[in-house]
């Protein structure tokens, strides 16, 4: 599903305080960019507790490479460099079909909602090590600049 203004989102990302740069990365071949891939800073917050994770949005790829492994090897990327910077995890509001495959649960099996009314199955997270998410429950809180 798209509502054609993600371009609008990542450019508001990237002039925000959850942006992380090393984290924003393209799939290039030759002087063409062929996919891209964001995750930015949220919290996951409950009564008592604000925990730092990341949400990976948005993920693309030219409609003329995809299913050629390029958004998955994004998405294995940049799983890598947030894991080496030491962030627990990363949410997803996403494909139920797609993301399983890079180790994404239901959010709520960790204790973590999103605050969209959309189905459980929808609602993915991934712990970038064992146990990442064990003490972290609660709603995760996007930055202003998703919804502007
Ligand atoms: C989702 C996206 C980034 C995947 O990139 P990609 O390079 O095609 O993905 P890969 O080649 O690594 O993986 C291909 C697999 O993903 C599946 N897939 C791709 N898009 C999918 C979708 N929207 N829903 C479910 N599965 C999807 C393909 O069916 C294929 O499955 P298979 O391996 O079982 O045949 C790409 O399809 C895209 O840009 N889509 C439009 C933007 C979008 O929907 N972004 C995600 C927002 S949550």
């Amino acid at each position: 599903m798209s509502d054609h203004q993600e371009q609008f989102l990542v450019d508001r990302l990237r002039g925000s305080s959850g942006f992380v740069p090393e984290l924003s990365l393209v799939a290039e071949s030759g002087n063409q960019i062929l996919g891209h891939i964001l995750l930015s800073k949220i919290k996951i917050k409950d009564v008592h507790h604000s925990h730092e994770a990341l949400a990976l949005a948005p993920v693309s790829v030219l409609p003329e490479y995809q299913k050629k492994g390029i958004g998955g090897k994004l998405i294995v990327e940049a799983h890598q460099i947030a894991r080496e910077m030491d962030f627990k995890g990363i949410v997803v509001l996403g494909h139920s079909d797609y993301y399983p495959r890079f180790g994404y649960r239901q959010a709520c099996d960790f204790g973590i909602t999103l605050p969209f009314e959309v189905p459980d199955e929808n609602c993915m997270a991934i712990e970038l090590f064992p146990g990442a998410f064990q003490n972290v429950t609660g709603m995760v809180e996007y930055p202003k600049t998703f919804f502007e």
